[in-house]
């Protein structure tokens, strides 16, 4: 439960707010490459942290990631012509290079000075894995991308996803963390047939999956330099716990929990405004080329151009309840369909102050916590993200004896270490 003026501040993302700003301290996927692929192609209109932008590939094959209203009379350069490197607007034909420059401005005397103090917005850019990153921040105070494990692998080891989810980043983050609704939401009735390294078909999870089997017997959430590792302990038999982890990376990045040896997944979830985020997921496969297709199609995300899902709170997400019977527990198909549905179904933004927590929901608890502690100034983090070695970090479950602990099974790197404010907490 949070007061009703915690859960504003921790959820508004808009330019001027305390948590927008702070989110803008951070590079965000912005689009996928080969969704701007051609040079002097039509402008993409994206939104972000409640911002109206263009994403455009120029002459040369430079980006730009600019303000998509025209700084003259504010019509959108989502029309305007993109060539000889820049964009030109087609009202008057005012003319912007990708660093937001205006480099021609024709409506005006040829003595005019005023192009001089015309200036489109225009961000920063890093081409990474097929990702077009920005920078939303100011340029003073901004670091270097930081070095995801995934950005290490050859390009046919990876897939990524972006899709429009109609809710509030949060409680997508939060179910991110949620480790006991896998146990529920996403379990399938009956083992299937599927293949070591997919964690799921579209129905779900084999019930003898340690995720699904049982609800943890333990979860521990400790403070890490990069954010909370969130450990789950299940029964496996009589002698053995499963153990998982999932690392939350603030601000909104994420590894939810894979056994070793399954395909991994990394998430970033990011304000396209107050009311909807951009999920972004990137799975990978760690040694071989990675099965797209059958990542593709037990995620269940069918979008429409606008990256929408046709499966969606319209049509119930296409619920069969005759699946609840005999296949899955949700009656959803897609395993993160069941996701987008638990999370929209709460409303645009969840009135937090009406939830009824558990000891079950403590990883959740902990990352609203450290959004909190951060966003109010109370706490100060150890390290940036660019000097922490992420390229070591995802996620990985293992089998081990009864007889150790989670952080015996599982240890965490000591690169990951903080070394004040190290704190442990458990159920
Ligand atoms: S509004 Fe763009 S040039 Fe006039
Ligand atoms: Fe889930």
């Amino acid at each position: 439960m949070l007061k009703v003026e915690d859960n504003q501040l921790i959820t508004q993302t808009d330019p001027g707010t305390p948590m927008g700003e702070l989110f803008r301290q951070y590079w965000i996927p912005v689009v996928k490459s080969d969704e701007v692929a051609e040079p002097n192609g039509k402008p993409l209109k994206i939104k972000i942290l409640g911002e109206d932008l263009l994403v455009f590939r120029d002459t040369e094959g430079k980006l730009g990631l600019v303000d998509e209203k025209c700084p003259h009379r504010r019509t959108s350069l989502s029309l305007g012509l993109n060539a000889d490197c820049g964009l030109t607007c087609i009202y008057h034909g005012w003319k912007f290079d990708v660093a937001g420059n205006c480099v021609d401005l024709p409506s005006e005397p040829a003595n005019s000075n005023l192009k001089k103090g015309i200036h489109l917005k225009a961000y920063s850019v890093e081409e990474k894995n097929g990702i077009v990153w920005g920078y939303l921040g100011p340029k003073e105070s901004q670091p270097p991308l930081p070095e995801f494990y995934w950005m290490n692998l050859p390009e046919d080891q990876l897939i990524a996803e972006r899709v429009w989810q109609e809710c509030n980043y949060l409680q997508v983050m939060e179910n991110d963390v949620d480790y006991v609704h896998a146990a529920f939401l996403h379990k399938a009735l009956n083992d299937q047939d599927i293949s070591s390294e997919l964690l799921s078909s579209d129905l779900g999870i084999n019930p003898s999956h340690p995720l699904v089997k049982n609800p943890p017997v333990k979860q521990a959430v400790e403070n890490t330099n990069y954010g909370k590792r969130c450990i789950g302990v299940g029964e496996e038999d009589e002698e053995r716990y499963a153990f998982m982890e999932i690392h939350y990376i603030f601000p909104f990045y994420t590894f939810p929990p894979r056994m070793k040896g399954e395909d991994g997944m990394w998430h970033a979830f990011i304000p396209r405004d107050d009311n909807s985020t951009w999920s972004w997921d990137v799975q990978f496969s760690h040694d071989k080329p990675i099965d797209g297709a059958g990542q593709s199609q037990r995620r269940g995300l069918i979008v429409d151009s606008d990256l929408r899902k046709l499966r969606n709170l319209g049509n119930d997400y296409e619920q069969d309840r005759s699946l609840m019977i005999d296949a899955n527990y949700s009656g959803i198909r897609g395993i993160a369909n069941q996701d987008h549905a638990v999370t929209e179904t709460m409303g645009p933004i969840v009135d937090r102050s009406r939830e009824h927590l558990g000891t079950s929901d403590l990883p959740l608890i902990h990352m609203r916590r450290m959004l909190l502690e951060q966003v109010k100034g109370l706490k100060k983090k150890e390290k940036a993200l660019h000097e922490i070695p992420l390229k070591d970090l995802f996620s990985c479950g293992t089998v081990d004896t009864k007889t150790k602990t989670w952080n015996e099974a599982l240890p965490l790197k000591a690169a990951f270490e903080l070394t004040y404010d190290k704190q442990v907490e458990e159920t």
